[in-house]
């Protein structure tokens, strides 16, 4: 059965990477949740997808300027403040959700980011099975698997890697994270599930898109809209 993975919470109506909208995915009966990690001035994972706090708050600068009290005081829309991962993970693991979190550090190289999060997955004995990592820097995913191969990690990508299949088992993930344009290609789609790695694909918000995604047997979809993905999964 397909994942129904909320990106960024139901950011399609509220405001991204939000409690609030983590909150209002999570009463949708999606399967999981994607977020995307960066770090604070005094190292504490908080939960943004712009290294800049511009376009979602009205902070201006970068993330890693500011320590994370300094952040509490801005407002994400609706009066939400940043949440930090740890919040996340203690709300997620409440609710008994898969969660995906996305390492923020393809263009600014946070140090540690890596064992900072899986400590916190540590802390609060996050089932493995319910956790995947992932990142568009893909040293970063070899890393995880260094510090501790019992979790997973997915590759993200936004273009037709060569022979994908290779290309994961090369980087020791367990899943490949593709942008979905690529992987309505059959021979990509073929390439990595007879190597029996995972595709969870993003962002789909498209129902004809989600339809097609379902019939291809794709092992997760990544929406900003998990209500209207159930829906199709409903009458699929
Ligand atoms: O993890 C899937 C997706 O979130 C990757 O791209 O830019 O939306 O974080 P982005
Ligand atoms: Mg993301």
């Amino acid at each position: 059965m397909t994942l129904n993975i909320a990106h960024r919470g139901f950011s399609g109506e509220y405001p991204e990477n939000t409690m609030l909208a983590f909150k209002k995915a999570s009463e949708t009966h999606c399967n999981g949740i994607e977020t995307d990690v960066q770090l604070t001035k005094d190292g504490i994972p908080v939960l943004i997808h712009d290294e800049t706090l511009d376009r979602t708050s009205n902070g201006t600068g970068l993330v890693k300027d500011y320590t994370y009290s300094e952040l509490l005081k801005l407002d994400f829309g609706n009066g939400q403040k940043i949440p930090a991962l740890e919040d996340f993970i203690a709300f997620s693991k409440e609710k008994n959700l898969f969660i995906n979190l996305e390492l923020k550090n393809s263009i600014i190289e946070y140090e540690s980011l890596e064992s900072i999060t899986l400590n916190l997955l540590d802390k609060y004995s996050y089932p493995k099975d319910k956790v995947i990592l992932s990142s568009f820097n893909h040293y970063s995913m070899v890393n995880i698997k260094t510090l501790d191969k019992s979790y997973k990690t997915g590759l993200l990508y936004d273009c037709w890697i060569y022979e994908p299949g290779n290309y994961c088992r090369l980087c020791g993930a367990d899943a490949m994270h593709p942008q979905f344009l690529s992987v309505l290609n059959k021979k990509l789609v073929d390439d990595i599930k007879i190597k029996d790695f995972q595709i969870n694909t993003y962002t789909v918000n498209d129902a004809e898109y989600m339809k097609k995604l379902l019939n291809l047997g794709i092992d997760g979809i990544i929406t900003n809209y998990p209500d209207l993905l159930n829906q199709i999964m409903q009458q699929s």
